[in-house]
């Protein structure tokens, strides 16, 4: 039986107050219509389409052709959201599961287990549902006396009776095809929002004595419906703990776990060990058995293997190769790569800059728009000065260079190969392979200085 998933994520989200359609709104760094996405990409699914409505355009450019959309110009519920999605898939027969782009915390085992529910019991209608201890603002699964589903009733047009059910709509419903285009076509919007609401379909197919089935979902906090930043904040804690989880049965060890930040789809090797405090987001690749202490932020990192991140570094859209050391306090970042096996020491920036493998800068040094070539020693405080004001120019550093300590580097200029550069220097002119290059003036000392400088002070103290 082929499967078709509609994605409703048309709705304005007034309650989360923002200007940010609510499907980009983030939940463990990643927009919770990426995570639903996710996840439905994970199912054996035809087709997919999400439906659009509020903020559109935003959500068009965030798909970037992910997936199959179509408009619902006007919000008039969810029930009308799902017949702007029919004519995207009129040429599809089989089962139609329905999702919200607001439920991030879904599972493709959850999915599969209801599509798996519908089919074995031939159902027109089936629907997931779970029970919570306040059901306040959902739908309520109204059963007959034999226990099967009769209808969802709205919180809004719910008796008191109702209210007191606890079982509720999770707002995903798997549906026969032909089964919802009958229903879809007989919604009314009379009831309490004026909307033509989805879950009237269950209603509307049991009273043309269709069959309407549930499954009843043991975890409420894995269909959670996030409309208010509360309800955000918390699905951010229970993804934050899964993924946690999950990395930790991979293989990683985490020294803190609750301080421990890691966002949706970072991949980290086994046998890594992770500090306190620290931040592993966007992109971000781990490889295996790196040691990574405490408050290190990596941002679209990718480091490699048996690396050491010593404290408070931060490595932005950037790379590490294997067994490379970096830090304490030292910050990389703008696309740069630092090879592997170099040593980067404390209160180092580097900035759209490659540093060639085995290459050492121990001691607070700026590289900003620099080649650095393999084994080259970068001493303490040597910096580049590629930005005049106006343009930023590039600084090549040749293999096996030796950059004494406190050489300015003003760019653009290149130091060959195997060649030096004397501390305190202001390298301006291109140094060739193999030479010194030094730039100061001589040494003046002046004898007995420091007794002459007393006997005056005195002097003018009487
Ligand atoms: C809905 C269900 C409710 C269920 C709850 C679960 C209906 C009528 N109610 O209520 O039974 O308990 O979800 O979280 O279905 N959307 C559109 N177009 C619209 C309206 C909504 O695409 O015109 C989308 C929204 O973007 C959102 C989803 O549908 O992703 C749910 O809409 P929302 O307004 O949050 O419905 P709830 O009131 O939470
Ligand atoms: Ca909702």
């Amino acid at each position: 039986m082929a499967l078709a998933c509609i994605i409703l994520a048309a709705g304005a989200g007034t309650r989360m107050k923002s200007d940010l359609p609510k499907p980009l709104h983030e939940v463990a760094g990643v927009p919770m219509i990426d995570h639903v996405l996710r996840t439905v990409e994970q199912m054996d699914a035809e087709r997919c389409v999400v439906v659009l409505g509020a903020g559109s355009e935003r959500m068009q450019q965030a798909l970037a052709g992910r997936a199959e959309t179509c408009e619902q110009p006007r919000q008039l519920g969810t029930g009308h959201a799902c017949i702007c999605a029919k004519p995207a898939l009129t040429d599809f027969s089989g089962d139609v599961l329905v999702t919200y782009a607001d439920v991030p915390l879904i599972t493709a085992d959850t999915l599969q287990a209801l599509v798996d529910r519908h089919r074995q019991e031939k159902a027109a209608a089936t629907v997931l549902t779970t029970e919570v201890e306040d059901p306040t603002g959902y739908g309520r699964i109204v059963r007959d006396a034999s226990g099967a589903v009769a209808e969802i009733v709205e919180d809004a047009d719910a008796t008191d009776q109702q209210r007191s059910i606890r079982e509720i709509n999770t707002g995903i419903i798997v549906f026969d095809s032909e089964a919802l285009s009958e229903a879809l076509s007989e919604l009314s919007p009379d009831n309490e929002q004026g909307e033509l609401y989805l879950t009237d379909a269950i209603g509307i197919l049991v009273a043309r004595g269709r069959r309407a089935s549930a499954l009843k979902t043991a975890d409420p906090c894995e269909v959670m419906g996030i409309n208010n930043r509360v309800q955000l904040a918390e699905a951010e804690r229970i993804a934050r703990d899964r993924i946690r989880e999950q990395v930790m049965l991979n293989g990683v060890t985490l020294i803190d776990p609750p301080s421990t930040f890691i966002d949706a789809g970072v991949q980290i090797g086994r046998d890594t060990i992770i500090g306190p405090g620290c931040h592993l987001l966007g992109a971000t690749t781990v490889g295996e058995r790196c040691e990574i202490r405490g408050h290190v932020i990596l941002r679209s990192a990718t480091i490699g293997e048996e690396v050491l991140l010593r404290d408070h570094t931060v490595i932005e859209e950037s790379a590490v190769g294997d067994g490379a050391q970096i830090g304490p306090f030292s910050l990389v970042r703008g696309n740069s790569s630092v090879g592997a096996k170099c040593k980067v020491g404390s209160s180092a920036e580097i900035n759209r800059s490659r540093i060639a493998a085995g290459t050492k800068m121990q001691h607070f040094s700026y590289m900003g728009d620099a080649t650095v070539g393999e084994g080259v020693n970068i001493g303490a405080g040597a910096i580049t000065c590629n930005y005049d004001g106006i343009d930023k120019h590039p600084t090549t550093i040749e293999r096996g260079a030796f950059i004494g300590s406190d050489t300015i580097l003003i760019a653009p200029v290149t130091v060959g190969e195997s060649a030096y550069t004397a501390a305190g220097s202001v390298i301006s002119k291109d140094v060739p392979p193999g030479a010194l290059a030094i730039e100061r003036t001589g040494q003046r000392t002046i004898d007995d200085w420091a007794e002459r400088m007393r006997r005056r002070r005195e002097r003018e103290q009487h």
